[in-house]
């Protein structure tokens, strides 16, 4: 059995923002950025995450040619939920009207898509039909536009794609180092409680001191990480699916750095021509980079029906994934 994807879309905010618009708010500047990532620009919204994960979700639908009542699981991943709860999942379900979807969100960061298709294998191999994943992410809610270490790396956007039983095979490998945690995160921001003492967390945790509700990164090791995890995913899951890397006809890779890409490739042998790349007018999207480039390759014609495919991702946790599909 495999996963076959029936339909993609995706939605990005209006609004471009370049790297000189960076140099009016931080130090830093447009040969910086370029040089040490390869982002150009990337799109923020002042809107709800919702709105794109809703538009995404629906041109997804459409270009599987199903309606929503269709749908009987909607996974969504986010790390900018508007909502403590209800789950994104729920709120889009009702949105567009996918009456017969169960829905809920996973977290987990920049490889969540990857995590997400391996659970709708698992849940197709459960007799599931029809299958909803959506990616939407607003990092611009949690960006902390004075840390000019972050601030320059990541963009608003969401993909989504349908996805149904298919014949082509399937294969993932999926990882994870709690260890890592301190290295990446976002606090919550801590309620007063009129009864209790309300704890610093910090004093039990140990982690970084870093302002409630947005990105902390140590970029250096995280980029350590990233690198092994990328090359490590996709041998492990080609090994899995019973090929090698270079039978792969397609990578698409989380786009945190075209640097982390670059390495990863020589490490696997692989030229830079099989890796799909949209860093550059996208930014990091966290966990909807991959559907957003997904959609984009297939869209173009650069992937094609029968096409093997290696989705790899990596973020917060610290975790990662690679997963093996044909198109
Ligand atoms: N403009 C100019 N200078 C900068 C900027 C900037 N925007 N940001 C940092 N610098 C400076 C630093 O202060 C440092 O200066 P110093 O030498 O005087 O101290 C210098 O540039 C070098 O800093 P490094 O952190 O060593 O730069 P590096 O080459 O490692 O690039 C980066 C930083 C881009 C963050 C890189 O480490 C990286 O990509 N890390 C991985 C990030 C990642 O993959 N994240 C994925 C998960 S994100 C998520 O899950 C939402």
């Amino acid at each position: 059995m495999g996963v076959k994807i029936l339909g993609t879309g995706v939605c990005f905010p209006e609004t471009v923002v370049t790297n000189g618009d960076f140099t009016r708010i931080v130090e830093t500047s447009d040969e910086w950025i370029v040089k040490r990532t390869g982002i150009h620009t990337r799109r923020m919204t002042g809107q709800p995450t919702y709105v794109l994960a809703e538009e995404a979700a629906k041109n997804a639908v459409a270009d599987a040619k199903l309606s929503p009542e269709d749908i009987d699981l909607i996974l969504c991943t986010t790390v900018t939920s508007d909502f403590i709860t209800p789950s994104l999942a729920c709120v889009i379900q009702g949105r567009i009207g996918a009456k017969n979807a169960i829905a809920y969100d996973i977290n987990c960061a920049c490889a969540a898509f990857v995590y997400t298709m391996d659970l709708a294998y698992m849940y197709l191999e459960h007799g599931y039909k029809n299958i909803l994943l959506i990616s939407a992410e607003c990092l611009s809610k949690i960006t902390d536009f004075e840390d000019r270490g972050t601030c320059v790396l990541f963009g608003d956007g969401a993909g989504a794609c349908v996805v149904s039983r298919g014949e082509g095979g399937f294969a993932s490998a999926l990882g994870c180092d709690g260890t890592g945690a301190n290295t990446l995160f976002a606090r919550r921001h801590r309620n007063d409680i009129p009864f209790v003492d309300v704890a610093d967390p910090q004093e039990i945790d140990h982690f970084p001191d870093a302002k409630d509700n947005t990105i902390y990164m140590d970029g250096r090791e995280v980029y350590k990480f990233a690198v092994g995890a990328m090359a490590t995913g996709v041998r492990d899951a080609c090994e899995k699916f019973g090929i090698t890397p270079g039978e792969l006809d397609w990578v698409i890779p989380h786009q945190a750095n075209i640097r982390i890409v670059q390495t990863a490739a020589k490490e696997l042998g692989l030229s830079m021509d099989r890796f799909i790349c949209n860093i550059a007018a996208y930014g990091n999207t966290s966990s909807a980079c991959i559907p957003i480039a997904l959609d984009e390759a297939i869209k173009d014609g650069r992937i094609k029906r029968g096409q093997k495919v290696c989705i790899v991702g990596f973020g917060a946790g610290l975790v990662y994934g690679g997963a093996v599909f044909e198109y």
